[in-house]
């Protein structure tokens, strides 16, 4: 079965319900004019008829045929009267004239009444009792009258009746084409921008139209659009983050067999280095062992940190003074600092600031943005902690003097594995990340306004029931 549009619809109910309603109310109104003409004409040969009866009177009473022959002519100038006749009391026709005609005709009759007073001496009596005169039926007219002038009219007037009907219907057609148009045209754009999002065009919107319904469908429109998008965003990162996991287990498992094999290997190689130390002369020699040494010590902090990150320790959470446990870290990680030209200028407030966390996780987690901080000054130079007791949540901020974060790396710098440096494993930040996250905090990075040196925010909630 064909499916019309709401275009041809409402078309199509606009030609039917014009036509119909103009020739029902043309139909009722030739009709009504066509009796009321009728009964106007009808009204107006009675009374001709009547005329004549009223001038035939003495010419019948005295049957005086030449003056009423002349009476009938006279009537029979009028426009639509065909024939005339006078006939008295005895069926006998005193005057009969007629136009050759072959017209269609209707005849009407007008009796011819003689009315004698009784008292028509008596002023009083034909004052008060005019109805006491007596009337004796001495003849009739008979006109035949022709009725094709109404039957011409009622013509004229279908004809023109059908013509305004044909001029109603076409502009009926022209007034609902614009009207059905201004009503599809917007659900015509909203199809066409539905295909576009089909077709994977997420960014198109529509504009509302005119009309508040098919704008509040625009807006609505748009508004799904806007979910879809916020939707296909969260899924897209849902889909990385499976992806992360997935690779994070896969690490998990291989750091964990890399432990097993090297780590025993690599202790035996540590013993044997201590033990050849003694043996060997000082000198070249002993410069080779400390080669030896250094990278058997690069080794194992490489196997530490991929066990750290590949099997984290479950967090002991407790209640945690944050701001007193900071303190405490930044003054032990100073000592390891000694050898540089760093200094760390912390802001802590001196009250207490209580969340529920595991310290040990947590300050190694900062540890490793400390560490990169002093990394990226060059072992020199300034690095700013700052710490904020909110209601909600603690703020921590580490900032350095740094070159800063290059803008493509922003994005990578907590996947594991993702370093820049020579030496560095890319597992700091992923660890710190890690750690953050479990305690239900957040990690950010940016680069610093005045364009020199990153900064590091941590946030951690101070909520009760994590
Ligand atoms: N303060 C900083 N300034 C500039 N770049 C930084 C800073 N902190 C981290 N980065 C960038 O992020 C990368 C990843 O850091 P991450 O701590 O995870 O690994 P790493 O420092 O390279 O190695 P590791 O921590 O194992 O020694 C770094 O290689 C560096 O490019
Ligand atoms: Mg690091």
């Amino acid at each position: 079965m064909k499916r019309y549009g709401i275009h041809f619809r409402l078309l199509m109910a606009g030609i039917l319900l014009i036509s119909a309603s103009t020739l029902t109310l043309g139909y009722i109104g030739v009709n009504i004019t066509h009796e009321f003409m009728q009964e106007r004409f009808e009204n107006q040969i009675r009374f001709l008829a009547k005329y004549l009866a009223l001038n035939a009177e003495l010419g019948i009473l005295i049957d005086e045929r030449p003056m009423l022959k002349r009476l009938a002519e006279n009537l029979l100038l009028e426009k639509d009267v065909i024939r005339v006749m006078i006939i008295n009391d005895r069926e006998e026709c005193l005057a009969d004239v007629a136009k050759g005609s072959e017209a269609r005709c209707s005849t009407l009759e007008a009796p011819v009444i003689l009315k004698e007073n009784e008292n028509l001496d008596n002023p009083f009596r034909q004052q008060f009792h005019r109805k006491e005169s007596k009337e004796t039926l001495i003849g009739k007219v008979r006109i035949d009258y022709s009725v094709e002038g109404i039957a011409e009219l009622l013509t004229v007037m279908k004809v023109r009746f059908i013509w305004w009907s044909a001029i109603l219907a076409v502009f009926s057609v022209l007034l609902f084409y614009f009207l059905s148009r201004s009503i599809v045209s917007p659900l015509t754009r909203l199809v066409g921008a539905a295909r576009e999002v089909a077709a994977g065009n997420m960014k198109l919107r529509v504009t509302p139209g005119n009309l508040p319904e098919t704008s509040e469908l625009a807006l609505s429109f748009n508004a799904m659009l806007d979910s879809l998008e916020r939707s296909g965003r969260a899924l897209a990162d849902a889909n990385r983050e499976m992806v992360k996991q997935k690779t994070l287990a896969e690490m998990g498992k291989f750091s964990m067999i890399i432990a097993h094999e090297i780590k025993n290997p690599l202790g035996i190689i540590k013993s044997s280095v201590d033990l050849l130390k003694n043996d060997v002369d000082q000198g070249a020699d002993n410069i080779l062992v400390q080669y030896i040494e250094d990278e058997i010590r690069r080794l194992n902090r490489l196997i530490e940190e991929f066990l750290l990150f590949s099997k984290p320790a479950m967090p002991n959470f407790r209640e945690v003074d944050l701001n007193a446990m900071l303190a405490e870290g930044i003054s032990r990680f100073e000592i390891q600092l000694s050898g540089d030209e760093i200094g760390i200028s912390s802001d802590i407030p001196g009250s207490p600031c209580y969340a529920g966390g595991d310290p040990d996780l947590l300050m190694r987690a900062i540890g490793n943005v400390l560490k990169n901080a002093v990394e990226a000054n060059r072992r020199k130079g300034r690095i700013s902690v700052r710490a904020a007791c909110g209601d909600r949540a603690w703020v921590l901020e580490i900032l350095d003097e740094g070159e800063g974060i290059r803008p493509p790396d922003l994005g990578r710098i907590f996947e594991p594995f993702f370093t820049t440096r020579a030496q560095g494993t890319g597992l700091g930040l992923a660890y710190a990340f890690q750690v953050i996250q479990n305690h239900h905090g957040t990690i950010r990075a940016k680069n610093r306004s005045t364009g020199r040196g990153a900064v590091f925010t941590i946030e951690l909630p101070l909520e009760e029931g994590r």
